[in-house]
């Protein structure tokens, strides 16, 4: 097929950050009695990221804001827009946008707001962007796009092993470093798969219904985009890399599975699919856990400093709800030298890894505690 078309900005700055705590699955299956193969084996898990007491998504979200501003050729005074998905809300009318803004001091002509739509928040944020941007309403202003997360379920319950913490921060302006092209695919069913009653400090979860979703929503995103492209092998031959979101690694060689029964691919087929294209990207995620907003675009920053301009990548967003959408990227020339590695370095360096037992103590605290306004709030008027 002919080239796709591309929007004329694209992503000009990355910024990434994880918290300062890690725990490794070994150690919560040893606190909690389970087999470590159950979360290791049977889940793909491997660690943890962890907020320290005090550290809230809103530092996540300011910091990698700040990395992806500090090596952007702006400043502040270029942003127009600040688009935050996100899934920790900390209030139910205040936007985490404007706990971000404050504290990087983002103020003015600005279009402050948050995006809700559990893990594709951010994949939302981020069309967003490009789609303001280009439309001629950001003018000459650029967007700050930020998915970040503190993923915490409760104590004891299947999702533990899969919790996960961290912030992925963009800037749309010129395609400096990754292009997305127009065309994306997206597909929406109504579902409770998954889901956080107003009021509720975690998610309820109906586990393998969650499961039959993201699988359901794979088949259908990459059916669209197979049809454009005259079949699946045409897919397979276009791409470098396909990332996904991650709720846990075993969740996406699921839904690579089901490709394979709806393309009739033979097992090694499949395998071979998932070894050389999928199971890559997911090297930080393993890292971190699922950070939920920011779980795909993880995977998305690690291809991006993976491939040679010119590369493509495509990137599988899902949320519970549910909402799902495939976009395709290439990357561009600036990629060439991935200064957002330095974030993934020096926080996974510089990162604190906590035995089962500080875990439970950290757990015993109770609920994490919501960012709230200042008293009294009307100071502020
Ligand atoms: N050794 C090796 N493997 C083992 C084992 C052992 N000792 N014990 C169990 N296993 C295997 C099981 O066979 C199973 O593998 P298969 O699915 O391949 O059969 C796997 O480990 C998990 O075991 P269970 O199904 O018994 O685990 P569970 O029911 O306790 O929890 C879960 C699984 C429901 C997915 C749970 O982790 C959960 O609720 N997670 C959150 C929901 C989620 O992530 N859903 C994904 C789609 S929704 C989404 O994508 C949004 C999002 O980000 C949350």
């Amino acid at each position: 097929m002919s080239n796709p078309k591309q929007f004329d900005c694209g992503i000009a700055s990355i910024g990434l950050k994880f918290p300062s705590l890690g725990l490794s699955v070994d150690e919560l299956a040893r606190v909690r009695g389970i087999d470590p193969d159950k979360f290791t084996i049977g889940l793909g898990c491997e660690t943890i990221a962890l907020c320290a007491r005090g550290e809230t998504v809103v530092d996540l979200g300011v910091d990698a804001a700040r990395r992806a501003l500090e090596r952007w050729d702006g400043d502040l005074s270029d942003i127009g827009m600040i688009a935050v998905g996100t899934e920790t809300a900390q209030d139910m009318s205040r936007p985490l946008s404007a706990f971000i803004a404050e504290q990087l001091g983002l103020d003015g002509a600005v279009r402050s707001y948050e995006v809700k739509h559990a893990c594709y928040g951010g994949t939302l944020a981020l069309r967003q962007g490009l789609e303001w941007k280009q439309s001629g309403a950001a003018g000459d202003k650029a967007a700050l796009v930020i998915a970040a997360d503190v993923a915490l379920y409760g104590e004891q319950d299947g999702g533990e092993p899969t919790q996960g913490a961290g912030a992925v921060a963009f800037i749309i302006d010129k395609p400096l470093l990754a292009s997305v092209d127009v065309r994306s695919f997206a597909w929406s069913k109504p579902a409770f798969d998954f889901w956080r009653p107003v009021g509720e400090s975690y998610p309820r979860v109906e586990g393998k219904f969650s499961l039959d979703c993201y699988n359901d929503a794979t088949q259908f995103c990459f059916e669209q985009l197979a049809e454009t492209r005259g079949g699946i092998d045409a897919v397979i031959a276009e791409y470098e890399a396909f990332c996904f979101h991650v709720p846990f690694p075993k969740m996406v060689r699921k839904g690579v599975n089901r490709l394979g029964e709806a393309y009739a691919w033979s097992k090694e087929e499949s395998s071979d699919f998932f070894d050389t294209y999928v199971d890559p990207t997911m090297d930080w995620n393993r890292m971190v856990g699922n950070c939920y907003t920011a779980s795909l675009w993880i995977a998305v920053t690690n291809q991006l400093a993976a491939h040679k301009e010119g590369s493509r990548i495509a990137a599988f967003s899902y949320g519970s709800g549910y909402g799902a959408e495939l976009l395709s990227l290439t990357v561009e020339a600036g990629a060439k030298h991935p200064a957002w590695l330095a974030d993934v370095e020096s926080d996974f360096a510089a990162r604190k890894m906590i035995s089962g037992e500080d875990y439970l103590e950290l757990r015993s605290e109770g609920k994490p505690k919501l960012v709230t306004a200042p008293e009294p709030a009307v100071a502020n008027l």
